[in-house]
């Protein structure tokens, strides 16, 4: 065994040992997560090894879990045909997106398969709350209806991003493996195999069940990492005092949170971290992408989150996206129908005042205050455009 190994296996056991020392004092709170755990140095200075406490109760160290999902997230060996990674899809140098932004949808491993909806950015999912729902008195009272809130992919599907981070290797239209099993075989010949042992076990690659569920933890792990959520966009410098908005971003942000409406929707609520949505779902009357090729698995109307729930009120209602490196993560929209943010705005501006293009599900639409007729300028769209660009990380 080598040294880190050896070090790492020496950190535990001292882990363990002030564990079991919190665990009789009675204070404990293993179930946290990323709970802090104090060590000495030879010179009695503390030091902090951040654990995790991964879905089923094992404990490990942040570290080491976020740099295995680094190698998972990265490896084009785990499709089939080998060749397809999530980066391929979430790439980080454009916004954690598709590359490939000539089509709409993104191509299957095999180099054949369209995807059905446009990818989007993995940047800031880790700040998509779990799917879940909340009870909301109407505005002047009356009777409380139950709002549905966060979950990852663009209908909601997957709870959380452990359970979003199983499903692209076993889809067809993505990376296309048979089964979990073949995952964990390919998984077994990579360089990184002793990892999971190191992390989980010896032998551990030999239960698939177990260790398909620790591959998600991995990969969530290092999508919750600074890396894929750097905040260092010119608003969050704007907002840290370290730069300044010119006159056109300074009027967008106030048109985005006034005139324009925008902020409905797209401010995160509760002081959370300013990611730009509320996570709930709307269907705000998107329309056809005819360019998706419907032969290949496009559906012609997306039913979005009624796909999900079977409930015919929820049919053509999305996510509301996350706003952040939206400048660099065209197209836009579920189905990739808008290429540029000025087609987006206007499409906001005018939907219900001469825009041309029907929405692709007519039923469910949103019509909360002036959205679709905004009687935006044209300079008032650049404005909200210059806004929108000073959300791209630098
Ligand atoms: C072939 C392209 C492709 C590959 C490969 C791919 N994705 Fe995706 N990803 C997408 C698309 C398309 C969606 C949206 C699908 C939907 O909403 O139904 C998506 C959605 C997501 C989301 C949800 C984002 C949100 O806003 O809800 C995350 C997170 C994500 N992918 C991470 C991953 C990870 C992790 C992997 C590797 C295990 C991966 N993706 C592989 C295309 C891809
Ligand atoms: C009623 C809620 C609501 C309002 C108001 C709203 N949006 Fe959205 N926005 C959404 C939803 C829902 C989606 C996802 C729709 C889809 O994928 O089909 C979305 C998607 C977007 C996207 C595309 C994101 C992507 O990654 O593809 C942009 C850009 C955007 N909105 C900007 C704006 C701007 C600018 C305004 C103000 C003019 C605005 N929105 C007002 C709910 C809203």
């Amino acid at each position: 065994m080598n040294k880190p190994a050896l070090n790492y296996l020496a950190t535990l056991f001292v882990s363990a040992f002030i564990c079991s020392i919190i665990l009789l004092s009675g204070c404990s709170d293993s179930s946290s997560d990323e709970t802090p755990l104090t060590d000495t140095t030879p010179n009695n200075e503390p030091i902090t090894i951040d654990t995790t406490t991964v879905k089923d109760g094992t404990v490990v160290e942040t570290a080491a879990l976020v740099s295995l999902g680094e190698k998972l997230y990265n490896d084009t060996s785990l499709s089939d045909p080998a060749g397809q990674a999530c980066a391929s899809c979430h790439t980080p140098a454009v916004g954690f997106d598709d590359p490939d932004s000539a089509d709409a949808t993104s191509l299957g491993a095999d180099n054949a398969s369209i995807g059905n909806r446009n990818s989007p950015t993995a940047s800031y999912a880790a700040h998509i709350p779990d799917s879940h729902t909340i009870l909301r008195t109407p505005v002047g009272g009356g009777v409380a209806f139950p709002v549905l809130i966060g979950g990852l992919f663009l209908d909601g599907r997957a709870e959380s991003l452990e359970e979003q981070a199983k499903m692209p290797f076993l889809n067809p239209v993505e990376m296309a493996n048979a089964n979990e099993s073949a995952v964990i075989y390919s998984i077994k010949l990579a360089v990184y195999a002793g990892d999971f042992e190191t992390l989980f076990g010896t032998n551990i690659l030999d239960d698939v069940n177990v260790s398909y569920a620790y591959v998600a933890d991995a990969i969530a792990a290092f999508e919750r990492s600074t890396f894929f959520s750097p905040f260092t966009a010119k608003f969050d410098q704007v907002q840290n005092g370290n730069a300044v908005f010119t006159q056109a971003e300074n009027r967008g942000q106030n048109l985005f949170n006034g005139k324009a409406q925008c902020d409905t929707c797209h401010t995160t609520p509760n002081g959370d971290p300013q990611v730009f949505s509320n996570f709930e779902y709307k269907n705000i009357g998107v329309p056809a992408n005819n360019t998706l090729d419907i032969a290949l698995g496009a559906p012609a109307n997306d039913p979005g989150l009624g796909g999900d729930t079977g409930i015919a009120q929820d049919n053509g209602k999305f996510r509301t996206s996350n706003l952040r490196n939206i400048d660099i993560t065209a197209p836009y929209m579920h189905n990739g129908v808008f290429t540029t943010l000025v087609e987006v705005v206007e499409f906001y501006n005018t939907r219900d005042s001469g825009f041309p293009d029907a929405p692709e599900v007519p039923q469910n639409m949103d019509d909360e205050g002036a959205i679709g007729e905004l009687n935006l300028t044209a300079g008032e769209v650049q404005d909200l455009v210059a806004f929108l660009k000073t959300l791209t990380d630098q």
